[in-house]
């Protein structure tokens, strides 16, 4: 029979049934390293505080060092009938320095350790995340460079609007990656890691030992040091209810769900036969088990259906959190699998989509073809006029008229003769206007953008 944390008070043996129904470290066993490094950080402290001599805390250090050796080698199998990660860790250490490993959870309680061991956790995945986001940001880049002189018709409402420059559309999504990753920097930084709030009412050790040399545990995760600064806690109530830090990342990677989302739904719109303005790589898409021709953007459509989970992980945890009492409740184990499945779904994500984008190949022939659509010079219509004096509206109503005119007519306005142009208005020159179909001269027209 596996060891309970808390086994004294009962005198019959947890139902199985409950045993499997409250357990977590199917789950929780992502926490082991960070966990053990909370535990490294206790012993000193316990040192400190004088609770363990030298040679206690040594031993004690030691061992939990060799499981982490453990972890890093591969050999640590977590043992899936312990209730959580904690109680695994604590039993390995009761075979490795026998009854001195009671003494480790001295002033300590779970409540304090899930919630130290989850804020380091958070803080290394964000940390690695932001490599990889910098990494889609580079690949959209060079995609945008390679792309610079491509002009594409713009949309919006998904109708023809005016003429953009492809790599202006591209870079959208990088500005978006810039922001989702200050997002992801700023909640991190606000994550303040906290020690010795014990289960809820704080510890009898001072709060002076508590100002940890956590840079000497944390020398292992080289150049983290300083952002995972480690401090007493000061309201020890707090430490063990919030889950605030939980909630806003997963807002902050719903968010970027829903940026790659929109990134992939771009893709799949245009690399349809309808538009045909993208060719993705074979090797980032599928087939179909029936119709033999088919090449589909299996990839793009999961990136776009995965926004859902997200979403659904943000919502499950703020509806779990909602009705909960101070201080901490069981109800507060179920936010880790939603926050470990945001994590890897965005980190998956990112990484596909880093390659993916390598290999899109813009089709600027059928670009150019969209480009003839002679709606899309509209606007720029509107500005001749207007630079001839004439007021915006009258003008915007003018050129109303004029492209009614020229689809009601099936007559392009270009090939309109100058006395037909002239009813119009009077302003109208057309060796003048036929200049203005240009995707180039429309672009270079807009002044406003800073480059
Ligand atoms: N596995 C639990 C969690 O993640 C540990 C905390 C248990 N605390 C308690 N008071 N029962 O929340």
């Amino acid at each position: 029979m596996v060891k309970k944390l808390w086994g004294g008070r009962f005198s019959k043996k947890t139902e199985p049934l409950v045993e499997e129904f409250t357990k977590s470290i199917q789950y929780d066993q992502k926490l082991a390293k960070c966990d053990l490094i909370g535990s490294r950080i206790h012993v000193q402290i316990l040192k400190k505080s004088g609770y363990l001599t030298s040679d206690e805390a040594s031993k004690l250090f030691n061992a939990l060092l060799s499981i982490t050796h453990s972890i890093n080698d591969g050999t640590f199998k977590p043992d899936n009938k312990s209730e959580d990660i904690h109680t695994n860790i604590q039993n390995i250490l009761q075979k490795k320095v026998g009854d001195l490993a009671l003494k480790l959870h001295t002033a300590r309680s779970r409540n304090d350790q899930v919630v130290f061991a989850t804020k380091l956790y958070c803080k290394l995945s964000i940390f690695l995340l932001e490599r990889e986001i910098d990494k889609l940001k580079v690949s959209i880049k060079e995609l945008s460079d390679k792309n610079k002189n491509v002009i594409i018709p713009g949309f919006t409402h998904m109708r023809h609007a005016q003429p953009v420059y492809l790599k202006d559309y591209l870079l959208v999504y990088v500005e978006m990656l810039k922001r989702d990753k200050q997002r992801l920097d700023y909640i991190s930084k606000n994550i303040q890691i906290t020690i010795g709030a014990g289960a809820l009412a704080g510890t009898p050790i001072d709060a002076v030992e508590y100002s940890v040399k956590a840079s000497e545990v944390l020398k292992e995760l080289e150049g983290f040091a300083e952002a995972f600064k480690i401090i007493a806690t000061t309201n020890s109530l707090d430490a063990v209810s919030d889950r605030d830090f939980v909630i806003e990342i997963i807002s902050a990677l719903s968010t970027i769900a829903m940026h790659l989302s929109r990134l992939s739904e771009d893709l799949i719109i245009w690399s349809t036969k309808e538009f045909d303005f993208v060719e993705i790589d074979e090797a980032f898409c599928t087939g179909s088990s029936l119709m033999p021709q088919k090449k589909n953007p299996d990839v793009l459509e999961l990136v776009r259906g995965y926004t859902g989970r997200l979403y659904g992980n943000l919502v499950s945890v703020l509806t779990m959190m909602k009705g909960l009492p101070l201080t901490y409740n069981r109800d507060m184990q179920l936010d880790k699998e939603p926050l470990f499945d945001s994590f890897e779904i965005i980190s998956s994500e990112l990484k596909v989509l880093t390659r993916l984008i390598k290999t899109v190949k813009f089709n600027e022939e059928k670009i150019k073809e969209h480009l003839k659509d002679e709606s899309l010079y509209a606007t720029d219509l509107v500005y001749y006029l207007v630079d001839k004096k004439v007021p915006f509206q009258e003008a915007h109503t003018i050129v109303g008229k004029l492209v009614k005119y020229s689809l009601d007519n099936e007559i392009q306005i270009k090939d309109m003769p100058e006395n037909l142009l002239k009813k119009f208005s009077n302003k109208f020159v057309k060796k003048e206007i036929v200049k203005l179909f240009d995707p180039l001269v429309s672009v270079k027209s807009k002044k406003s953008i800073k480059r």
